[in-house]
């Protein structure tokens, strides 16, 4: 097994390489990124290309250097700035999904790539939000998305391309610092109750919405990719997630560990806006059936491995 992670130096990326390399092996797990500067970090445990993932030829190089036979797509804008620059977004989240579905097709590879919560919009139902329902996002980074995932269907259908993925909730994590998106308020509010106890959020108190600590999305795209083809029916795009909760209640949960910690509001209408159009909580049963995704942490388990792992790192620092 040869494995390719494009988008490989961003907040998944860069903890799904070690978990990768460590289960496959580091020569067999090759990274690719166009930030050549944290990528280069990466290839202290392995091999790193340099690849925009838009440029066909480019990334056609890479996977016949390496032998390549799994891909991770995980190379995207994400959704603060991909509407303030949509025409990236479009690029990136689109082309460069199409240039990777070509590839894996020629050269007969599987294909993993995360869609998002972001894939729904104000039409669906927000609460339970079913696997099979109304999409019909208002945000460019949710019309990536959901093309995204008829894409990676199509592939499936008409070509045989083993195409998988899920929809990530907003993920927790505390290696690399998420990239733009929505739910970065609640990886900040972390790091800024142990360096200020204090934080300003740019969501409402009230805004809920799901979640998913990094240990966990690790898991869920490798016991995805594990699983007998067999056993799925979605195969691309399943609804997954491992609690819900508003800034609020992350507050209050942070409190338990820094009791003088407060949280203060500054709202931003265009995260704002992305948010009120976003399940508050997602109904992952589908994903439960199929491959037996189930997640270990929840918001209190979650927060004690940050605060002690955060800790640590300041105070070392
Ligand atoms: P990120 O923004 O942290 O990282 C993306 C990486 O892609 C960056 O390292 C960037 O340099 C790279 N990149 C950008 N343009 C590129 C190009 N043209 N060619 C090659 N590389 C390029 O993103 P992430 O949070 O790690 O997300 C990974 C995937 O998971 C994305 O598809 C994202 O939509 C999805 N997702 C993430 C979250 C989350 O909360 N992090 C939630 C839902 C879905
Ligand atoms: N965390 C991501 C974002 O906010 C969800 O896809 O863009």
């Amino acid at each position: 097994m040869k494995v390719l992670v494009t988008g490989a130096a961003g907040q998944i990326g860069s903890e799904l390489i070690q978990a990768l390399r460590d289960r496959y092996g580091n020569q067999n797990v090759v990274a690719s990124d166009i930030n050549r500067e944290a990528g280069e970090k990466l290839s202290g445990s392995g091999p790193f290309e340099y690849g925009d993932c838009t440029r066909y030829e480019v990334m056609k190089e890479i996977i016949q250097n390496h032998g390549i036979t799994t891909i991770y797509h995980l190379a995207a804008i994400l959704s603060a700035v991909a509407e303030n620059n949509p025409q990236l977004a479009w690029n990136v989240n689109i082309n460069g999904l199409y240039v990777m579905l070509e590839l894996a097709r020629e050269f007969n590879s599987s294909l993993f790539t995360p869609s998002s919560i972001g894939a729904f919009g104000p039409t669906t139902p927000r609460n339970s939000t079913p696997q099979d329902t109304i999409q019909r996002p208002t945000s460019m980074y949710g019309v990536t998305k959901v093309s995204g995932e008829l894409l990676c269907d199509y592939y499936y259908q008409k070509f045989g391309v083993d195409t998988r993925g899920v929809r990530y909730p907003g993920i927790i994590s505390n290696v690399t610092l998420p990239g733009g998106g929505t739910t970065d308020y609640a990886v900040e509010i972390y790091y800024e109750a142990i360096r200020n106890k204090t934080y300003t959020c740019f969501l409402k108190e009230d805004s809920y919405l799901d979640m998913m600590y990094m240990p966990d999305a690790l898991n869920a795209a490798i016991l995805l990719m594990e699983t007998d083809s067999k056993k799925l029916k979605h195969r691309n795009a399943f609804n997954v997630t491992a609690m819900s909760f508003s800034p609020k209640e992350i507050s209050r949960e942070i409190q338990k560990h820094i009791p003088e910690f407060k949280i203060k509001y500054h709202i931003d209408p265009i995260r704002q806006g992305i948010a009120d159009s976003w399940p508050k909580s997602m109904d992952d049963s589908a994903a439960r059936m199929e491959w037996g995704w189930s997640p270990y942490y929840d918001l209190e388990k979650m927060t004690q491995d940050m605060i002690a792992v955060l800790k640590k790192r300041f105070q070392s620092s």
